[in-house]
């Protein structure tokens, strides 16, 4: 969506995952604090995202929605007040149906009033589900909330949560600045890999402006280990997707904090050239070496290898696969050690990786610029 947000994918914290309906302005202002306190939000992570469920059930006399008062006493602009004292900014949600999965009025034909509260209350990002929608398709119930949006008088971030319907990525990059490709995460191994190839299939698709949406991050939530929380976070970084931290800021680990905190993954994830990486190659049973790469600026490229597999493997990127001319020579860089591990890497480069793990790396041409195998 062309209104100059979203230039690189959105980074910042987003309720659900971990608070679910169990919300209230303390944890959301606590969590503004946690996030300048620990340096999260110095490395990026700006949006504070309040999911469902801050609403009253009903609307008021005016027709207006209302933050629910025993949980969201000071309501919602106050809370973007605090939030933007801190430098940060805040997000709200909403739905493009009747009412909301957690069944708190919808915005389906009230797209402007809402749009324009919204705007009054100075939010800064609109999370819009697809719950309780009459089975009118989304690409009729999407626009309108655009439209509405845009005529509010305040620029505000448009994030649509259609969980992949009508695949979204052939028609949402004019409707919003970020579009799910598919159904809700769950904090499992299983559940972050189908996803991470369901988003996969619509790389093309991504840029600045407008980012597939694979969901939001599940790492420090304590379904997964720590390796595969790693690889989940290189590979929702390599893809462009939100970083959108899912677990309570207030209280993670320092493995947690390790893995979100991981500037040179992060880089790549807001690098300015804006493409999404995808899956160049698969070996092993049920194809669970992987190797994942996209280009970065400055003529860079980012290389993951991902094992999915359950035990240790060398899993290598050839420069075939990568689509390198054989003989260009780079320096590679491994994001998670933070070191130079090869400096004159010519044809291919591999590495030892642990079950349900994965390295990252950059590699930068030593001589001339990458030249692509046409
Ligand atoms: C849907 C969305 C989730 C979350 C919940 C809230 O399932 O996909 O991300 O917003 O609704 O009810």
């Amino acid at each position: 969506l062309n209104n100059g947000l979203a230039q690189t994918p959105q980074m910042g914290w987003n309720s659900w995952n971990f608070f679910a309906c169990n919300i209230n302005e303390t944890v959301i202002k606590e969590t503004a604090d946690a996030l300048i306190s620990t340096g999260l939000a110095e490395l990026g992570y700006v949006y504070i995202n309040i999911d469902d469920c801050w609403s009253s059930p009903t609307r008021n006399s005016k027709g207006q929605l209302v933050p629910e008062p025993k949980t969201f006493p000071s309501g919602i602009n106050a809370l973007a007040e605090y939030v933007h004292g801190k430098g940060l900014k805040l997000g709200i949600y909403s739905d493009a149906g009747v009412f909301t999965c957690q069944v708190r009025p919808g915005s389906l034909y009230h797209e402007s009033a809402d749009a324009k509260l919204f705007a009054s209350w100075d939010v800064d990002y609109l999370k819009y589900d697809n719950c309780y929608n009459l089975g009118i398709p989304p690409k009729e119930r999407y626009p309108p909330m655009r439209e509405a949006l845009n005529a509010s008088g305040r620029t505000i971030f448009y994030s649509l949560c259609e969980w992949g319907v009508d695949d979204p990525a052939l028609w949402a990059g004019k409707v919003g600045n970020s579009w799910r490709t598919t159904d809700d995460i769950n904090d499992t191994w299983a559940s972050m890999t189908t996803i991470a190839d369901l988003n996969d299939k619509w790389a093309a698709y991504a840029g600045p402006g407008g980012w597939n949406d694979p969901d939001m991050l599940e790492v420090g939530n304590g379904g997964m280990t720590y390796k595969e929380y790693r690889a989940h976070f290189s590979i929702w970084a390599l893809m462009k997707a939100p970083l959108l931290i899912g677990c309570d800021v207030r209280n993670m680990t320092a493995e947690t904090f390790e893995i979100l905190s991981n500037e040179e993954v992060i880089a790549v994830n807001q690098d300015p050239l804006g493409v999404q990486g995808r899956k160049v190659d698969v070996s092993g049973t049920d194809g669970c070496y992987q190797v994942w790469a996209g280009p970065l600026s400055g003529d860079r490229l980012t290389v993951a290898l991902w094992n999915r597999c359950s035990k240790a493997e060398t899993i290598t990127a050839t420069w075939e696969v990568l689509g390198l001319e054989s003989g260009i020579s780079v320096s590679v860089r491994d994001l998670w050690q933070h070191e130079e591990v090869a400096v004159d890497a010519v044809s291919s480069f591999g590495a030892r990786v642990d079950a349900h793990d994965c390295r990252m790396y950059i590699f930068t041409p030593r001589t001339a610029s990458l030249r692509y195998v046409a």
